[in-house]
């Protein structure tokens, strides 16, 4: 959309490929200190546009003043989650950003842009988005702490393709990669207008859900020196604690 372009090259006239990071977030005890910790770390991330989609039928208050406030530019939807739906945990507001993007970018005329789904309950270093943001279809990199282990990673070979995963959960995945674990460019998701999360898919299968519409393994750009380091990025579980007040 030119309005959206014109409106990009004023915000960020540094002319760095534009970062969406799309969170899902939900009402709950921890996640105002989520939000805090997620913002904290985008705030200081340049050109980032942050797409907050609560899991809600309307936008709370909480989340409106919250973002206000938080000196980052950012687009704020939502989108409730039906009751039926019960496996997956933010496929639907995700799908919904998608959405958005496609009705604000005709293929063809976006900017460079790169597109990360970035979960409210995750610890996001800064060198991370330098790696994703000149992604050319989809990047990839370890995730720390994450399916049940010390991190899981990909397999590349000599040639710096990637081959496979090194994963201890479901392996057989298409894609064995979590959520946190790859970036897109925004110019491939709005070529592929159909690719979106399946809304019911088990867990562990949204992610290769999308990806499968999108790009095959040969294609996937790792990062993080061919996947080897393990600091960029870590899945942590705040909403496990019992509180007495
Ligand atoms: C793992 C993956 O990292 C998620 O990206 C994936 O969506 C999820 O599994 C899945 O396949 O269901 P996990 O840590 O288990 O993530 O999930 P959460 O962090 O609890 O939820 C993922 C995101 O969805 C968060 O940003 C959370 O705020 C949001 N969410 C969760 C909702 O919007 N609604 C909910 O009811 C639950
Ligand atoms: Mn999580």
């Amino acid at each position: 959309m030119q309005v959206y372009s014109a409106l990009a090259e004023k915000i960020y006239p540094s002319k760095l490929p534009i970062i969406f990071a799309i969170t899902p977030t939900y009402a709950r005890l921890v996640q105002k200190a989520d939000l805090t910790s997620v913002a904290n770390t985008f705030r200081q991330v340049p050109a980032l546009h942050w797409i907050v989609v609560e899991d809600s039928f309307n936008k709370t208050k909480l989340v409106s003043d919250f973002l206000r406030i938080s000196g980052i530019e950012y687009t704020h939807l939502c989108a409730k989650t039906p009751k039926e739906v019960t496996r997956s945990r933010g496929a639907l507001q995700r799908n919904k950003a998608l959405t958005w993007l496609r009705y604000m970018f005709n293929s063809g005329e976006a900017p460079p842009a790169v597109v990360y789904f970035a979960d409210d309950d995750n610890t996001y270093t800064l060198e991370l988005f330098e790696e994703m943001r000149y992604t050319k279809k989809v990047s990839v990199w370890p995730v720390g702490l994450a399916g049940g282990l010390r991190y899981e990673s990909v397999k590349v070979n000599a040639d710096g393709k990637v081959v496979g995963w090194k994963v201890k959960y479901a392996a057989s995945r298409l894609f064995a990669i979590d959520m946190a674990g790859f970036a897109v460019s925004l110019n491939l998701i709005l070529e592929n207008p159909r690719a979106m999360f399946q809304v019911n898919a088990r867990g562990g299968h949204l992610e290769p859900s999308f990806l499968m519409d999108l790009v095959k393994m040969k294609d996937l750009e790792p990062k993080a020196d061919n996947c080897t380091k393990i600091l960029w990025v870590f899945k942590i579980q705040t909403d496990k604690q019992v509180l007495a007040n």
